[in-house]
């Protein structure tokens, strides 16, 4: 039996993701750039047996079946793929046991941290030693934002332009240490299961959007003026790039046919507040995923005046983070 257990971390884009060129490898239309989120974390455990047979999928303390499941067995048989071609070995069935220790009421996705944290104890039970690109490529093709958990502070995916994805990964471009004073507050403004998953509400988008072309081409020029914008640790800048930027990924969506509303009526008005509390010297800015959960992008000496804020507006809970550290191999 060979076991490893990895922790990674869930992130936030401030440039986004939204789109895909090969649904199968998880390719995008183009590049984006996010925060890694700590102190939350998953944990994964993966141990290979010699002997072959049904792999087992235990996520948060529950034995799961169908989509779920096939989401992480397809990515443990590409790790036993890679085993058999380039160690020439063959690895038998695995156990995945995986935790994460903020609930999915913290109105974040799991999947990144989740596909990161596989990926990377996949690979380190399998034998293989770590190497952030391999693991990003590989977590790719969990959930394509997942490519972003391998490394801490700020990440850049690259879209890469190969029809086989091999240039299609996500490097560091700031380390964790690079900004201290940030922080993110996730604000939980709905509970509701979101109705159009990312997976087909971005293939809805692609396909029917007539705005999606403008959106996909944007994104290149965005991820090079976010960097500047980091390097000086300008939030202000970064702010108004991340507000603008999530505008157009909901506006791209709300092009699709049916149309894609991921925003709830409490969404609105945290964002509302937000351009409210700056005009009263609070800076706060927001970005938010295709869910009606935004994130407060903020520093630490306005944290408490922003989490106030959305509390205020009806936020169930806040979830006060900072930028994270690599995925770790425990
Ligand atoms: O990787 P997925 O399928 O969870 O899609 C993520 C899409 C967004 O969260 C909306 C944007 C992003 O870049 O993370």
């Amino acid at each position: 039996m060979s076991t490893a257990t990895a922790t990674a971390h869930p992130n936030i884009a401030l440039v986004k993701y939204w789109g895909k060129r090969d649904e199968r490898l998880i390719l995008p239309h183009q590049s984006s750039l996010s925060v890694t989120l700590g102190p939350l974390s998953v944990t994964t455990q993966v141990a290979f047996e010699a002997a072959s047979g049904p792999d087992l999928v235990r996520i948060n303390g529950r034995s799961v079946e169908g989509r779920e499941r096939t989401r992480v067995v397809e990515l443990v048989g590409l790790v036993r793929a890679a085993v058999r071609a380039r160690l020439r070995r063959r690895l038998g069935r695995a156990t995945v046991v995986s935790s994460g220790d903020f609930p999915a009421s913290a109105g974040l996705a799991s999947s990144a941290a989740a596909f990161a944290a596989l990926a990377v104890a996949a690979r380190a039970a399998a034998g293989f030693p770590r190497h952030p690109r391999e693991e990003s490529i590989l977590a790719r093709q969990g959930s394509g934002s997942a490519s972003r958990s391998i490394q801490g502070g700020f990440v850049r995916w690259n879209r890469g332009r190969r029809a086989d994805g091999r240039d299609s990964f996500a490097e560091q471009v700031f380390d964790q240490g690079h900004w201290p004073e940030l922080r993110l507050l996730v604000g939980l403004v709905s509970r509701e299961e979101k109705e159009v998953n990312s997976r087909d509400g971005m293939r809805s988008t692609v396909e029917t959007s007539p705005y999606y072309p403008a959106w996909a081409r944007d994104a290149e020029a965005e991820v090079k003026v976010l960097v500047r914008h980091l390097a000086r640790r300008d939030l202000e800048a970064v702010g108004a790039l991340a507000e603008r930027n999530a505008w157009r990924m909901h506006a791209t969506a709300l092009g699709a046919e049916p149309p894609l509303c991921y925003l709830k009526p409490q969404t609105l008005a945290v964002i509302e507040a937000c351009r409210v509390a700056r005009s009263r010297g609070v800076g706060v800015w927001f970005t938010l995923d295709a869910g009606p959960n935004p994130v407060l992008l903020t520093l630490a000496r306005d944290e408490a005046r922003a989490a106030a804020l959305i509390s205020r507006l009806g936020a169930a809970s806040v979830v006060h983070c900072v930028p994270g550290g690599d995925a770790q191999v425990r």
